[in-house]
């Protein structure tokens, strides 16, 4: 894969940046810039090579068409007062004010293109559709540079085609992030443990068959662990659950044993009457849900003994809460497991931690956690687990042939 190196010099020249700039937004305020500062490095380094910088981004899922509460305005506003530079900011992505923006733009400058997915064609399964708007893009610009690490798994026209239609090469967060997950796929230092969390266990079957080969230990907690606990035929209760895996589950518990893999399931749980912060909580063991409560979060017993394992591996890979962590009765167990993780970050034998995910990253720094405390964290959540899967990311391979 081509990096910025491979570039040649890249003063005067207009190169078209594919970051990952979908942040969580509470109207127009971000709720937390983890992925804007994410794609700082790469932008600064292109301004600072006298580059003309164009990025273009996603924010949320439009249905292909402009919907102004997922304008990147705000996102550019951001980026701006993060490099301490002015950013310019096309409210389309391909029409004439950005032709004029991407052609006025002098050495050193940038702007950012208003959310790609307002256009049907960057998201079409059409390969013709997706082209036909990758030509557009791709006039605007002379090189391209693919930086969003969080959608590279994403067959999408800034993505993917783009990538066919200019020079291109890898920019610096995906080339880190890639060099991470490499280090948990090729030959990672063990004990590895991987701890599991979010709400569906169907979101994670492809990675959860791969880690079983790979891991010595999977914690699992969230709301996925009720399907868990209910293929091991206990009472979950009023708790998320999908009946549609409890097979799926009952074969992977069976797996683990064959395999000589860890499975670590929560032995009490925090319950409540209510999804609600101020429903009250109660602690039971996880083999005795009463029938009309939920489970909210793993219990002090578990979130104990998860830290324990967690402390005591080399390689962790984190990915999804233990419970609802936005409300603080339900959040111990969430904090328990990143807790464990600074201490494990922190020892002098260098563990390596790594947290998947923009909305495990976010709830690490909602509960007051610093980025270097953490290790690694990266900013793709689906990206990162197919990558952990093994799957081919169209993003990455279209790079490979570049
Ligand atoms: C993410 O939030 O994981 C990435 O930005 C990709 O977004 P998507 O799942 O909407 O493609």
């Amino acid at each position: 894969m081509k990096t910025i190196d491979d570039l040649g010099d890249l003063r005067g020249r207009r190169v078209l940046v594919r970051s990952d700039l979908n942040v969580p937004l509470d109207g127009t305020k971000i709720t937390d810039d983890g992925r804007v500062r994410a794609s700082v490095p790469t932008i600064r380094r292109l301004a600072d090579a006298g580059a003309k910088v164009l990025v273009m981004a996603h924010l949320g899922r439009p249905k292909g068409t402009p919907d102004p509460g997922l304008s990147l305005k705000p996102v550019a506003e951001r980026l701006a007062e993060l490099l301490g530079s002015p950013v310019l900011f096309a409210n389309d992505t391909v029409d004439e004010e950005a032709q004029h923006i991407a052609s006025a733009l002098r050495e050193g400058e940038v702007a950012v293109l208003e959310n790609v997915r307002f256009n049907p064609a960057e998201t079409s399964k059409d390969d013709a559709e997706r082209g036909a708007f990758a030509d557009q893009l791709a006039a605007l610009a002379d090189v391209f540079v693919s930086d969003g690490f969080g959608v590279v798994h994403r067959k999408q026209a800034s993505v993917y085609d783009i990538a066919d239609r200019l020079p291109a090469a890898v920019g610096g967060l995906v080339q880190a992030e890639i060099e991470v997950l490499e280090r948990l796929t090729s030959s990672p230092e063990r004990p590895y443990v991987v701890v599991l969390g979010g709400s569906k266990v169907s979101d994670k079957l492809g990675v959860i068959d791969s880690l079983i080969e790979t891991a010595d230990s999977l914690l699992i907690g969230g709301g996925m662990v009720f399907t868990f606990l209910a293929a091991q035929g206990h009472e979950v209760g009023s708790s998320l659950l999908e009946e549609d895996q409890l097979d799926v589950v009952r074969g992977y518990i069976e797996q683990a044993a064959q395999k000589g893999v860890d499975l670590v399931l929560p032995t009490d749980i925090v319950v409540a009457p209510e999804f609600a912060a101020d429903s009250p909580p109660t602690t039971v063991a996880a083999d005795a849900m009463p029938a009309d409560q939920m489970g909210l979060d793993i219990g002090p017993d578990s979130a104990a003994r998860f830290a324990d394992v967690i402390r005591s591996a080399h390689t962790v890979f984190w990915n999804g809460p233990m419970g609802v962590f936005e409300m603080d009765a339900f959040a111990a167990g969430t904090k328990a497991v990143a807790q464990a993780l600074t201490e494990l970050s922190a020892r002098e034998d260098g563990g390596l931690s790594v947290v998947g995910g923009g909305d495990s990253a976010a709830a690490v720094r909602q509960l007051g956690f610093a980025d270097d405390q953490l290790g690694h964290i990266s900013t793709g959540g689906g990206a990162s687990l197919e990558y952990l899967e093994g799957k081919t990311l169209p993003g990455l391979a279209i790079l490979e042939d570049a």
